[in-house]
């Protein structure tokens, strides 16, 4: 049965947020509603939601600062903006943005669920044509990318291909479709780019990072989002880039997203990446060992991990080193950016 489509309405105007609700929550959605910006974004933070509706005029931040602030942190969010018709907001500008599309007051309720369904599946139709296109010249830009960071940091590289392995291990677990394998994939190969903007002082210092070099290692994930967002079939990869640093209980970066407001993929990449950083051997220490690593994930699940991500990862791991777990990769879809990582690069 297909989910129940979740939807953010913000409104100032309580009677005009509250008519639009109803009219949605009659057509089958589960709808939020936010009178001001600040209530919008509180919610986008904390709850799971596939469709953002939000008016233009919003008291406590103007319509295009929220949908700035929207866009950047939920590229793959589809935002409709909602405005009376003498509003003075620029719609080129909004749409410049990155916002979805817009509607003019008072909106025609009966062609709502339209606009919302056609919303949504031109995102969805956006990973299917990135996997199908699987355009060279797209793959040869990401490939120069890695390669540019690769020059800077050796370990980065080797660590992203490792993720992808593991990544490529849960996601047969999880049964994902090829769309979203190929995805997952992709944002576990380019999840740090964003390092290549970090001087090296600070990506090559083992520890001790001073106050402000902790926030210009902590900027890599939207650097790198950034980055990748540039390319619009990417938006939802360019989302989970962001977001994989984000804390299940709401205390990581950039934007303190907590549960299932984080993207499930970066959900997922957050316990691959942190596993893969404890088992690897760096220039200043020794890995700590994979059942020592799997242990740290448990201990975790519920405060930085999602406790069922977590479960269904050290399943996974357990039955990898175990050898006799039935699994295969599809590797006709993966992307070869380069030879794949020697296993020696682990301790044991
Ligand atoms: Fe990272």
């Amino acid at each position: 049965m297909a989910q129940t489509k979740s939807l953010l309405v913000i409104d100032d105007d309580p009677h005009y947020g509250e008519m639009l609700k109803d009219a949605l929550t009659f057509f089958g959605y589960k709808v939020f509603l936010a009178y001001s910006a600040t209530g919008g974004l509180d919610i986008v933070k904390r709850e799971r939601l596939d469709l953002i509706i939000s008016d233009i005029n919003t008291p406590s931040a103007n319509g295009i600062q929220l949908a700035r602030q929207l866009t950047n942190m939920f590229l793959d969010i589809p935002l409709i903006m909602v405005t009376g018709s003498n509003s003075s907001v620029d719609l080129r500008e909004a749409m410049a943005l990155g916002v979805s599309d817009y509607l003019f007051k008072p909106v025609n309720i009966d062609e709502l669920p339209i606009v919302i369904e056609k919303n949504l599946e031109r995102r969805r139709q956006e990973s299917r044509r990135l996997r199908e296109n699987k355009s060279d010249i797209l793959l040869k830009a990401l490939r120069a990318l890695l390669r540019a960071l690769d020059a800077k940091d050796p370990y980065t590289c080797g660590h992203s291909q490792r993720v992808v392995r593991l990544a490529m291990l849960v996601g047969n677990h999880l049964k994902l479709s090829t769309d979203q394998l190929y995805t997952l994939q992709l944002a576990s190969f380019l999840h740090d780019i964003g390092k290549i903007g970090m001087p090296d002082k600070i990506l090559n210092k083992a520890d001790g990072l001073e106050d402000y070099e902790l926030n210009i290692a902590r900027d890599h994930p939207v650097v790198g989002s950034e980055i990748i967002g540039e390319i619009e079939e990417l938006s939802e990869v360019a989302s989970i880039v962001r977001h994989h640093h984000e804390r299940y209980d709401g205390k990581g970066y950039p934007d303190q997203l907590k549960g299932e407001a984080i993207p499930y993929f970066a959900r997922i990449l957050s316990i691959i990446d942190c596993y893969e950083a404890l088992v690897s051997d760096r220039v200043y220490r020794k890995g700590i060992g994979q059942s020592k690593a799997l242990a740290e994930i448990e201990r975790n699940a519920g405060t930085q991990f999602d406790p069922g991500l977590a479960r269904v990862f050290v399943e996974v791991m357990r039955n990898d080193l175990n050898g006799h777990y039935p699994i295969n990769i599809d590797h006709s879809l993966l992307v070869d950016f380069n030879s794949p990582p020697s296993a020696s690069h682990y301790s044991s």
